[in-house]
């Protein structure tokens, strides 16, 4: 395939669309519960930390990459490393990405159900009058009901799906892009709430004081993995937007851009739930839950907080709508690269996503303690395993092809940072993210 003539409509319009695969499910669920789950302050002073040293040069890289190929990231990879004179086996990397976004869609949809069936609760008004225990105990029962959270399931990514078959995405992006202003909004006002409760001063010391005695090699692997993930970087996902990028556009400034923003989103967040956490005396450590039991506390004493709580979730939806959307992409692209059209290339992915997607459903009940790897059940094994362990490696590649492989001259141009900037961007890529990321991927494999 030839080179895409295709541009975004300006600098902004690039910006935006990153910062839609950004945002998400990662910022507001995720986030949260891995600090939990991690010690708190710790975890978040490493993730800032790989966001800058790795997440944000490698953004960088596959940005790069896609933008000196112009074409789908397979076809991208195996060109470029052609006309570098290696092997153009490097494509597999694109392969492997879809992999990785295969697994990470196949729960996304599955919590995204979550948040429909939140959402209906609370236009219901259900969650009216109730503590944090008692929201758990519907959740729960919730979680144990596998036609209802498999209803939510089939909902979420038939929506998801439909839009990928019917190409229409550019319509969503731009309700994406109209809407999600209102939802930081949300997030700021939740945030400065909570510094009017009890909980927020615990918050705070549990966030922003680290123990650095409490750093171990599993915490480490959870903060590169968040990195990674939260924003998007690793799956060759990026790369087919880069693709897309105008000329003339500073890498560096859009990527350095779309983080600030991915971490004052995902701070926010943590700020809004732990200050319920500590004051309702709950367990940070909670798991995937965390989200769902508080938020709805959260907004409880806000005027009218029901309708607050409603609009959150249904932009939340908005926003992982788009997220997903964004995953299955590569897949479809992929298939239609093999030749299937694009409706038919769409059922096939979302068919057989839905399928995977049924183990994380069932991992709440009938299949809660079947564990096939590591001790952990498949919803656990597909929340841990492609963030922490396929992103990075897929990651650690795609450095390696920008800063190794790549001609300086290709790369260079591409970055469109100037010569102090490519030099920059090539010793940090080169010296500190490939080295850093093998070493906490070996330090968690041991
Ligand atoms: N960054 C997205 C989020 O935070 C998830 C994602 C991961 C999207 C990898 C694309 C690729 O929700």
């Amino acid at each position: 395939m030839n080179e895409t003539l295709e541009r975004w409509s300006s600098r902004r319009a690039f910006i935006l669309a990153v910062t839609g695969a950004a945002v998400g499910l990662g910022n507001i669920w995720r986030f949260p519960y891995i600090t939990g789950e991690n010690g708190g302050a710790v975890f978040l002073l490493l993730y800032v930390a790989f966001v800058a040293l790795l997440g944000l040069p490698v953004m960088m890289a596959e940005i790069l990459i896609g933008r000196a190929g112009r074409r789908s990231p397979m076809q991208s990879l195996g060109h470029l490393a052609a006309r570098a004179g290696h092997s153009r086996h490097w494509r597999w990397l694109g392969l492997f990405g879809a992999f990785t976004v295969f697994c990470i869609l196949s729960f996304y949809s599955v919590v995204s159900g979550w948040s429909i069936e939140f959402l209906i609760s609370a236009i219901n008004g259900d969650f009216v009058g109730q503590d944090a225990a008692q929201v758990g105990a519907g959740f729960d029962a919730f979680l144990a009901d596998p036609w209802r959270m498999t209803f939510n399931h089939t909902l979420f990514l038939a929506m998801t799906m439909l839009v990928v078959a019917a190409g229409v995405t550019k319509g969503l992006e731009r309700l994406n892009n109209l809407l999600m202003p209102l939802l930081y909004l949300l997030l700021l006002v939740l945030a400065g709430h909570a510094a009017t409760t009890d909980g927020f001063g615990p918050a705070l010391a549990w966030l922003f004081t680290p123990d650095l005695s409490a750093v171990t090699p599993t915490v480490l692997i959870a903060a590169m993995g968040h990195a990674f993930f939260t924003l998007a970087v690793g799956a060759c996902a990026l790369m087919a937007y880069g693709a897309y990028m105008p000329d003339h556009q500073s890498l560096p400034r859009a990527a350095v851009g779309v983080a600030v923003l991915d971490i004052t989103v995902a701070l926010l967040a943590g700020i809004a739930i732990f200050s319920v956490v500590f004051a309702q005396g709950l367990d940070p450590a909670e798991g995937p839950g965390l989200m769902f039991v508080t938020l709805p506390v959260a907004f409880a004493d806000l005027p009218f907080g029901a309708f607050w709580l409603s609009l959150f979730f249904l932009l939340l939806l908005l926003a992982t709508w788009t997220s997903s959307i964004n995953l299955a992409e590569p897949m479809v692209a992929t298939l239609q690269g093999w030749g299937l059209r694009r409706g038919r290339a769409a059922a096939v992915v979302g068919v057989t996503v839905w399928l995977v997607g049924l183990l994380s459903v069932l991992s709440f009940s009938s299949l809660a303690d079947v564990k096939p790897l590591f001790g952990m059940n498949v919803f656990a094994l597909v929340t841990t395993i492609p963030p922490e362990v396929f992103l990075p490696v897929g990651g650690a590649l795609i450095a390696v092809f920008a800063a190794w492989v790549l001609p300086e001259a290709v790369s260079r141009h591409a970055l469109d940072a100037g010569p102090v900037g490519f030099r920059m961007w090539r010793t940090t890529v080169r010296w500190v993210s490939i080295p850093l990321t093998l070493v906490v991927l070996i330090s968690g494999l041991i």
